[in-house]
């Protein structure tokens, strides 16, 4: 049996995972950084993951019973995400490598969203509807890749709803603040739905949004809100999904956890004769077992990196990954 410990340090949250080739999770535990007040300062954040790192990778190992001398494989989150985070991340793998003289994998976090959601929901070939913080993408697996069929032109969904929940007063993450608003009403305030062919915008929806706060309860606007941005992206799902004619929808990423987003999806889905699949609420977020799960998928594929190579990447996108494991 060979194990991987994966580290997560994107954004927010600093995470480790364990897991062994045969898709098990053995543990996982994380550290979420919650800024008393505002977004996400990078800097602040990454002191947070500096803080925690030890304790949680402690909590992640003795979860799965082993000791560090366990592990055969470090994979780390390479990219896309904050430059702060990203290199603590970064560093806590080469030393965790380098000490243990093991190989060290560099992980895009975008294609581990969607290769978790693959193992944890048994899906070989989904059409993929990622949203989270930072990222709004519908792909699938083409040629090598997973091909970007549409994808948000401004801010992610994610990033939109704590957006408007900031506005609001209320603490980020504001995403399932907005749910729990949005349960109590059915009135609906119009807002602007922008599609523009596979791809949407969400910029102009949340100054609309935000400008309705003082005229209507708030309630009413977070039930708007996610009724306008969710039916758009379920727009760009159903094209993608009619033209790919792919067979299983996967909805990941932390917004999946959403349970008036995962109804909309599985109409579109079943709608098209697909089966939907939503990511279990504990791996929709930011984990550090989805990196090590995809650390071990491509360690066995082609190995480890050399250390010159395990700089961090900021901006890398899901479709310029070679998915090498897949044919
Ligand atoms: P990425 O780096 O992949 O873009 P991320 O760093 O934002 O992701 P995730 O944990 O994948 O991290 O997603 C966090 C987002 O999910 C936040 O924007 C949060 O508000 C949102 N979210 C969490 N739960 C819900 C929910 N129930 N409804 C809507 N949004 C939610
Ligand atoms: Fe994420």
């Amino acid at each position: 049996m060979t194990t991987c410990l994966g580290l997560e340090s994107t954004a927010h949250t600093l995470s480790a995972g364990v897991v062994d080739d045969a898709g098990s999770i053995l543990g996982v535990a994380s550290d979420t950084y919650v800024p008393d007040e505002g977004g996400l300062h990078p800097l602040k954040t990454s002191i947070h993951h500096v803080d925690c790192f030890q304790s949680v990778v402690e909590r992640a190992l003795g979860q799965a019973g082993t000791a560090l001398a366990g592990i055969d494989v470090v994979a780390f989150s390479q990219g896309p995400g904050l430059g702060p985070c990203l290199r603590v991340g970064a560093s806590v793998a080469r030393a965790l490598a380098t000490f243990l003289g093991v190989p060290i994998v560099g992980v895009n976090h975008c294609v581990a969203h969607v290769e978790i959601g693959r193992l944890a929901c048994k899906v070989d070939d989904p059409l993929t509807l990622y949203v989270s913080g930072g990222n709004t993408i519908v792909s699938a697996f083409d040629c090598g890749r997973y091909q970007v069929f549409g994808e948000t032109l401004d801010i992610a969904l994610g990033n939109m709803l704590d957006a408007f929940a900031r506005e609001a007063g209320l603490r980020h993450p504001g995403g399932p603040k907005v749910e729990a608003l949005a349960r109590q009403s059915v009135t609906y305030v119009d807002l602007p739905y922008t599609v523009k062919g596979m791809d949407l915008a969400l910029s102009g929806l949340l100054t609309s949004a935000v400008n309705a706060l003082p005229g209507h309860p708030i309630a009413d606007v977070a039930f708007s809100l996610q009724e306008t941005s969710f039916s758009m992206v379920a727009e760009v799902t159903e094209r993608a999904l009619a033209h790919t004619e792919k067979r299983e929808v996967l909805l990941t990423g932390g917004v999946a956890a959403n349970g008036r987003l995962q109804e909309m999806i599985r109409l579109v889905s079943e709608g098209h004769g697909a089966t939907f699949h939503a990511v279990p609420r504990a791996l929709a977020g930011d984990n550090g077992a989805m990196i090590a799960w995809t650390g071990m998928l491509q360690f066995k594929q082609s190995g480890g990196i050399p250390v010159e190579d395990t700089g961090i990447i900021p901006r890398w996108r899901l479709d310029q990954v070679p998915i090498t494991w897949r044919s």
